[in-house]
């Protein structure tokens, strides 16, 4: 069986205008969330540096997206970080999380405002209470692209997220992000850790509002 149809333009005709009634695995990420308990590894000019962190992520569900034949639904997301010690941000994060429900794929684009961008992907089950997706440098299809600077400095090889759905409705991830250090003959793994608690339910997606709102206007008239 080939991987892709033949047929590349024609869309799906049963598309679901509700997003979050077809999130899969990624329905338990939607909404809004908090933590104070994140553990970052960085690169320092002496070492290692731990940091503790606080942290806010927005899952907001989008409309249903197609590439031709593909359906995908998601959610756009934001994730700001900062500690206790400093105003600043720590880290700043924006990007989508898909899922495309014929095949299991799902998809996490990331980007960060250091001037570096990937796409890691994973195969789930809809019901799925773990989620590893990966990125590599120099895949064309799930890699990571840097700024010249990044790539002399801070080489960033792979990337990859593990997820963890708990049964009391919060939800942890590991992020492993490998970078190569001018100068450094070991690669530095730069690691992130968080268990974040739910603190708003998530909106329906636009085109459910809408949808909703019409029918609302019919039953009325
Ligand atoms: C919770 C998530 C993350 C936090 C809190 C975080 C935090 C940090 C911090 C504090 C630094 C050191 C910055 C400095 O020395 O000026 C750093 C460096 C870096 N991070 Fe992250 N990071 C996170 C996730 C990621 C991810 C997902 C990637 C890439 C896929 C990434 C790529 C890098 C790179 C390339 C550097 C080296 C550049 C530099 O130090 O200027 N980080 N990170």
């Amino acid at each position: 069986m080939p991987l892709f149809p033949e047929d590349i333009f024609t869309e799906p005709t049963d598309v679901d205008p509700d997003t979050l009634a077809n999130l899969g695995p990624l329905r338990r990420l939607a909404g809004e969330w908090e933590a104070r308990t994140g553990v970052d590894l960085n690169p320092k000019a002496d070492g290692p540096e731990r940091r503790v962190y606080i942290e806010r992520v927005l899952f907001e569900p989008i409309d249903p997206q197609t590439n031709g034949p593909q359906l995908f639904y998601g959610l756009r997301y934001h994730i700001h970080i900062n500690t206790e010690e400093e105003d600043i941000t720590f880290h700043d994060q924006v990007g989508y999380w898909l899922w495309e429900p014929a095949t299991g794929l799902v998809l996490q684009t990331v980007a960060i405002p250091r001037g570096q961008v990937a796409i890691a992907s994973g195969q789930a089950a809809p019901d799925a209470d773990r989620l590893v997706l990966t990125a590599t440098r120099g895949q064309t299809e799930y890699g990571i692209c840097s700024t010249a600077f990044l790539e002399y400095a801070f080489r960033t090889d792979s990337y990859r997220i593990e997820i963890l759905f708990h049964p009391d409705g919060s939800w942890s991830y590991v992020t492993d992000t490998v970078l190569t250090v001018h100068g450094r003959a070991e690669p530095f793994a730069h690691r992130d850790q968080n268990r974040l608690t739910r603190t708003k339910e998530a909106v329906p997606n636009p085109l459910a509002q809408i949808v909703t709102a019409k029918s609302m206007g019919r039953a009325k008239s």
